[in-house]
């Protein structure tokens, strides 16, 4: 107390009493109370500050009165006793309040970004961003990994969007593809024998967008030599351990880990969020011969029957019970099956009549329902009853406040499967990308075995249900890579003219080698409590893929086509 103190910020609000002034100036680092009295030339300045002023402003910092105190802001117990303010820059009159957290339509925060990211909210979303950077730089170097930086302009990687392209001036008619990440480049890496390699890189992939994927985002981008997957998993936990201390949070590791194949039974979806108990249970053999025909047929034609025990839900009215079945119906169920106990104990269920309560009873045991649970049954094929259930499972733990907020819960989801049907292009895609390694066990699968049953050496890590990353050990042996390419129908030639420098490094010595790529913005979202990742990057795009502040993309001169040997249409 009482020195002296000079602030640089921005008028965050006015408080105007007449004989007394009071100013919150904001800078990076918060809010000060700054207060003008007595001195009428300093009233008169100070009644001039409108928001946004930016302003300069020199006192001596005392201890607030204790009616002004204010415990929420560090600096909430000072404020300074004004001895001079200089305005520096005046402000329009913004368009959305900066002190207030009040809704803003994001389309006008994403205009105005500037004033935006004045706010509390995004000052701090930017600030842990950059202590996650920092914590990865800092994690990674000490296990020996060197950062490499990848070209952005590029050629085309398969990894499963569209490209962007930039044309050649020098080359008419030639393209670059911006890098929808740097895969090959990082192989190439390891086969130079970098050994640990990493970078923060930029991608670029022109999909659909949602409120977890942008056009241009930035990876966490890693490729160790000699690496198996539990070499990868300890790397990585190391890496999130760190990662999430630098927002304060403490997970456990190593994470659990869990395959594909009892993700999606289990929980319906590859990336289940465990903070949520509910598993789903396979009842196939509750009604195999049960008197319910449809049940009982769907088993007999190699179907399943699974079921989601909902704990509270036993207690919903009739009506209640009936909406959740109009939105699973909804959701592109043909029908969904409920039973719970009722009061006395007795088993209710909708199909009560057809199969019977000696059935019934059979089912709320496998399903192992409590007495208040409410279990939801539906049938199909493959993974499609699990897939149903998996999205009431997130909707009604969500409504019933299942979720346990208290936990981060990450997990590894292993064994992905390699290919997947393309009804369009009819043929087999890779589900991750094609230098995926196929699992030891299933390698014979690869001459005229069933494709679709061939398990990847490939894993994700799931945070919170959200999938952060991804990656896989890969290829190293040549004739595998070209075998994959032709399974995926790749022909020789596209595979040359796309791929051919890649296949001809793999033939000079390539290590075993395996890595993983995380989204920076995904990890910072989940870290910051936010839903959205535009929300913890500085510019990010719309949903539509424009950037609403500068009008990117935008048409150019037809100068500037001429040069490129382009011409648009219309
Ligand atoms: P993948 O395509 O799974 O793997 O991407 C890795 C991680 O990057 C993030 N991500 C995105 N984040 C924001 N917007 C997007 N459009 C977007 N797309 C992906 C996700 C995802 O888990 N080369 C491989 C990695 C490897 O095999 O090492 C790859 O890119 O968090």
């Amino acid at each position: 107390m009482g020195q002296e103190a000079t602030l640089l910020g921005w008028v965050h609000r006015v408080r105007d009493l007449g004989s007394l002034i009071f100013v919150d100036v904001r800078d990076r680092y918060g809010v000060t109370q700054v207060v003008a009295r007595d001195d009428e030339g300093l009233l008169a300045q100070a009644k001039r500050l409108r928001p946004e002023f930016v302003v300069e402003v020199a006192g001596v910092v005392e201890r607030r009165s204790d009616d002004t105190l204010n415990p929420k802001i560090a600096t909430g117990e000072v404020e300074i006793a004004v001895r001079s303010i200089e305005v520096l820059n005046e402000s329009k009159r913004p368009p959305f309040h900066i002190a207030e957290e009040s809704p803003v339509s994001e389309d006008l925060r994403l205009k105005y970004r500037y004033l935006d990211l004045r706010r509390q909210r995004m000052q701090r979303n930017l600030q842990l961003r950059h202590r996650v950077v920092l914590a990865v730089r800092r994690a990674l170097d000490e296990q020996g990994f060197l950062e490499i930086e990848t070209p952005i302009l590029a050629k085309s990687t398969p990894e499963g969007a569209r490209d962007y392209l930039v044309p050649s001036r020098v080359h008419p008619g030639e393209f670059f593809a911006l890098p929808q990440s740097p895969q090959i480049f990082k192989q190439i890496l390891m086969i130079s024998g970098m050994d640990r390699y990493f970078q923060i890189a930029r991608c670029f992939r022109d999909e659909d967008l949602r409120a977890d994927r942008q056009p241009e985002f930035t990876q966490i981008d890693m490729e160790v030599s000699f690496a198996t997957p539990d070499i990868v998993f300890g790397i990585v936990e190391r890496l999130m351990h760190a990662v999430c201390a630098a927002a304060g949070l403490t997970v456990e590791t190593p994470f659990p880990r869990l395959t594909w194949a009892d993700a999606m039974a289990k929980y319906g979806s590859d990336k289940p969020d465990l903070r949520i108990g509910m598993e789903i249970a396979d009842v196939s053999d509750v009604f195999a011969d049960s008197s319910f025909r449809v049940f009982r047929e769907c088993v007999a034609e190699g179907g399943v029957i699974r079921a989601l025990g909902v704990p509270g839900a036993g207690r919903y009215s009739r009506s209640q019970v009936d909406k959740l079945v109009d939105e699973a119906i909804a959701l592109g169920a043909s029908g969904l099956v409920w039973a719970r106990r009722g009061p006395e104990g007795e088993v209710q269920s909708s199909i009560l009549k057809v199969a019977g309560a000696e059935t019934l009873g059979r089912l709320l045991e496998s399903a192992e329902a409590g007495d208040a649970d409410l279990v939801l049954v539906a049938a199909g094929s493959g993974e499609e009853p699990s897939v149903l259930l998996g999205k009431l499972r997130l909707e009604l733990a969500r409504r019933e406040g299942l979720v346990d907020e208290s936990r981060s819960a990450l997990a590894w989801v292993v064994d992905f499967p390699m290919f997947e049907w393309n009804e369009t292009e009819a043929r087999h895609v890779s589900r991750h990308h094609p230098f995926t390694s196929p699992h030891d066990d299933d390698r014979h699968l690869l001459d005229g075995g069933d494709l679709g049953a061939i398990r990847a050496k490939a894993y994700d890590l799931v945070f919170n249900g959200w999938e952060i990353g991804g990656g896989s050990i890969r290829i190293h042996e040549q004739p595998l890579q070209r075998r994959i390419f032709e399974l995926l129908k790749i022909s020789d030639e596209d595979a040359r003219s796309r791929f051919g420098f890649f296949l001809d490094a793999l033939e000079f010595g390539t290590p075993p080698h395996g890595g993983i790529a995380f989204g920076v913005d995904r990890i910072v979202a989940l870290l910051a409590g936010e839903t959205s990742i535009r929300d913890v990057m500085a510019f990010p795009k719309t949903a539509a893929a424009v950037d609403l502040m500068t009008g990117a993309p935008s048409t150019v001169s037809p100068h500037q086509l001429r040069e490129l040997h382009l011409q648009t249409e219309g």
